[in-house]
């Protein structure tokens, strides 16, 4: 598995990251457990470093599970998780209704994003208690909001960063200027960026001052986030197949038959060159997210063992000039109905 920097920390992460917002349940239809733990160990076997995680993964019970997987194995991995989701304040900006992405066993919940201060330091003490462990590689605000100055922000987590709680400091969904503006009070190493076929943002062409761009220039990690659309992208999402209850797959526009259908003719396309390299489609899309200019890694999100190791071979796939013209080409014009 290839490894490159997370911005000038000093921390060598896989290109292949596993994602580990599914297990945390919420949103996803439930998680089994015993599955999660062996999907991380597996991913570690394969070479993937990166784990990336989140409080509001199932309110705590993602980092629960990444902690219990990796309590024994802790210095292999490189642990990433978030601040700034929080649903025990008003403070902040509304970001989301439990009800409006689906059933909660938590009750109705209201998740605010809150970068403030205050908040941080007693969202590092609980994210360290879940992780069972004592230093976070990779801390990141979750979203950005406009009530706290971002200098204040990120003098916080500087802070942590003075007292070992944290090695280094990422962002994610962030504009080039809030990134500048982080930076002004020092150094930061990624920002994460929903990235796939079908979420082109950061492509040079569509944004020439793209945050990927920003990034490249300012030594600093693109964690591409959702490379899969949610495993719309794989195979897997057939027209027939049925999501669960609580799954937001169940009701996400992207997902309808329709655009199921759609995906599996552009998949048709890919076919051939998946032959060519002797893998599964889910591969190729892996192999593709991470040969695009400015994107250091993938962040992959797996529930099994078996989806790990398939993803992790991703990472091992060089595609030519010619596949990735081919791909692109399949690409044009093609639109799923919103
Ligand atoms: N910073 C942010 O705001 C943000 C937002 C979103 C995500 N993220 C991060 O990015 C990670 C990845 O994104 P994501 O989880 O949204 O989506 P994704 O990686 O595009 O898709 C993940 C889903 O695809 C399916 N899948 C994965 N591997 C597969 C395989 N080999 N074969 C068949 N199906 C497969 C699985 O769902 P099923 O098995 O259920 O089909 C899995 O949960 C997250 O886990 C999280 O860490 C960050």
């Amino acid at each position: 598995m290839r490894t490159r920097p997370l911005g000038s920390s000093g921390i060598q992460a896989s290109v292949i990251a596993m994602g580990t917002w599914a297990i945390g349940g919420w949103m996803w239809g439930g998680s089994d457990e015993d599955d999660a733990i062996r999907a991380i160990h597996a991913a570690l076997d394969r070479g993937i470093n990166l784990f990336d995680t989140a409080p509001i993964y199932g309110f705590g019970h993602s980092e629960l599970l990444v902690g219990k997987a990796l309590k024994d194995r802790r210095d292999k991995a490189i642990i990433a998780t978030k601040c700034g989701m929080v649903c025990n304040t008003r403070a902040g900006e509304l970001k989301m209704r439990s009800t409006a992405s689906g059933p909660s066993e938590h009750g109705h919940v209201e998740v605010y994003i809150y970068n403030h201060p205050e908040s941080i330091r007693r969202e590092v003490e609980d994210s360290l208690a879940r992780l069972q462990t004592d230093r976070i590689d990779l801390y990141q605000t979750h979203w950005q909001e406009g009530v706290t100055p971002i200098e204040e922000t990120m003098g916080a987590l500087m802070r942590l960063k003075e007292q070992g709680k944290i090695r280094a400091i990422g962002v994610c969904n962030a504009s080039v200027a809030q990134m500048q503006r982080y930076r002004s009070v020092g150094p930061l190493d990624s920002d994460q960026e929903k990235y796939s076929m079908l979420d082109r943002k950061l492509d040079a062409e569509q944004a020439p001052q793209s945050q990927a761009q920003w990034c490249s220039k300012n030594n600093a990690a693109i964690l591409a986030y959702s490379p899969l659309v949610l495993g719309l992208l794989t195979g897997a999402a057939t027209p027939d197949r049925v999501y669960a209850e609580g799954d937001l797959r169940r009701t996400h526009k992207r997902f309808t038959v329709e655009n199921r259908t759609r995906i599996q003719a552009l998949l048709a396309r890919f076919q051939p060159i998946a032959a060519r390299h002797s893998c599964t489609l889910g591969q190729l899309v892996i192999a593709w997210t991470i040969a695009q200019p400015g994107i250091t890694h993938a962040l992959v999100g797996a529930r099994t063992q078996a989806q790990i190791a398939e993803n992790a071979k991703g990472g091992e796939i060089t595609l030519s000039q010619k596949d990735l013209h081919e791909m692109n080409e399949a690409l044009k014009g093609f639109e799923l109905v919103m």
